[in-house]
């Protein structure tokens, strides 16, 4: 049998980096990962001509416009990045039989839910990084039922801008760091979030049928828990203070709650959820 081919837009991102490590030990799949430079997706001319040109089986979409700040006063580019391009993919995909893989967040949520949120639970998102990633759920959705939509909530890895590296250096430049203890979810270790859709998509390339999935470690913690927990994996002497969201200036609502129940995930691709503790373990481990 043929290998499987795979392209992997927005691949110099930290989602795309970590399927480029896990697709590095693979060998049963030709993957072709595609930059911006390469591949815008606002650009449907070129979307259009890297599918032609690779005619992938399953297209997994890692780009996205993902500074949740400037999304505030950028949100029409947010909107054509998350919302209309994401529709524009799975229209492509579709159209030719291409299996369409997307990652949504738990920003689509109003986090006054006081229980982890199921796939069917009401979105309000609170800022325009959420309404552009809701907009681009609703128009994949619309012209691809079949597309698998993954929410994820607090993207971790060694790569990029994200919580755990800011910590990481903070913890080097001073004593004593802040961090909110007011908003809760779950945060995801982006090598195990790539690697368990990667080993389902190994055994049912249709995902089960797809639809909307929330992907979450197992667990629930804050900010300030989510710190406390890397401070010890680095055995940190760092000093962590507790605050609470309206002590940093934010031109941003987020919302309080957003954790994301993970039965569905679990049981469409029969895989075992890790905690969020091990997933903070096992990324420093890679340091
Ligand atoms: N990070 C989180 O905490 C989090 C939480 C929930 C959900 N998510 C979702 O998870 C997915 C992956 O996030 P991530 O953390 O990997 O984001 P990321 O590191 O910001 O990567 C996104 C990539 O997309 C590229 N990109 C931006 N505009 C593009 C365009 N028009 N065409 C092609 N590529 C474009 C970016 O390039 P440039 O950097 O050059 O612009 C970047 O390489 C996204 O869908 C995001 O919304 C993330």
């Amino acid at each position: 049998m043929s290998e499987m081919r795979i392209l992997v837009t927005g691949s110099d991102g930290q989602l795309g980096k970590a399927f480029r490590e896990v697709f590095a030990n693979e060998n049963s799949f030709e993957v072709h990962f595609a930059t911006k430079a390469v591949c815008d997706i606002t650009n449907f001319a070129s979307i259009q001509s890297v599918v032609s040109a690779f005619n992938p089986h399953v297209v997994i979409n890692c780009a996205a416009y993902t500074n949740v700040e400037l999304a505030e006063s950028e949100s029409d580019l947010a909107n054509d990045v998350n919302g209309y391009a994401v529709g524009k993919l799975a229209e492509i995909c579709n159209s030719q039989g291409i299996y369409f893989v997307h990652f949504s967040t738990d920003y689509v949520f109003d986090g006054a839910q006081a229980k982890p949120y199921c796939e069917d639970a009401p979105t309000a998102p609170m800022n325009a990084y959420g309404k552009s990633k809701l907009l681009g759920e609703e128009l994949a959705l619309s012209v691809n039922p079949y597309s698998l939509i993954v929410r994820i909530s607090w993207l971790f890895s060694l790569h990029g801008k994200n919580f755990l590296n800011t910590m990481r250096k903070l913890f080097e430049q001073g004593t004593e760091v802040r961090v909110v203890d007011d908003q809760v979810a779950s945060p995801t270790y982006a090598l195990v979030l790539a690697s368990d859709i990667v080993s389902w998509m190994k055994r049912d390339a249709t995902f089960g049928g797809g639809g909307l999935m929330h992907y979450s470690h197992n667990g629930i913690t804050s900010w300030f828990g989510f710190a406390q927990e890397i401070k010890d994996c680095l055995a940190s002497d760092v000093v962590l203070i507790a605050t609470t969201t309206n002590s940093f200036k934010s031109a941003v609502t987020r919302p309080k709650f957003s954790k994301l129940e993970n039965a569905r995930f679990h049981k469409a691709s029969g895989l075992q959820m890790i905690s969020w503790q091990e997933a903070v373990s096992l990324c420093l481990k890679n340091i």
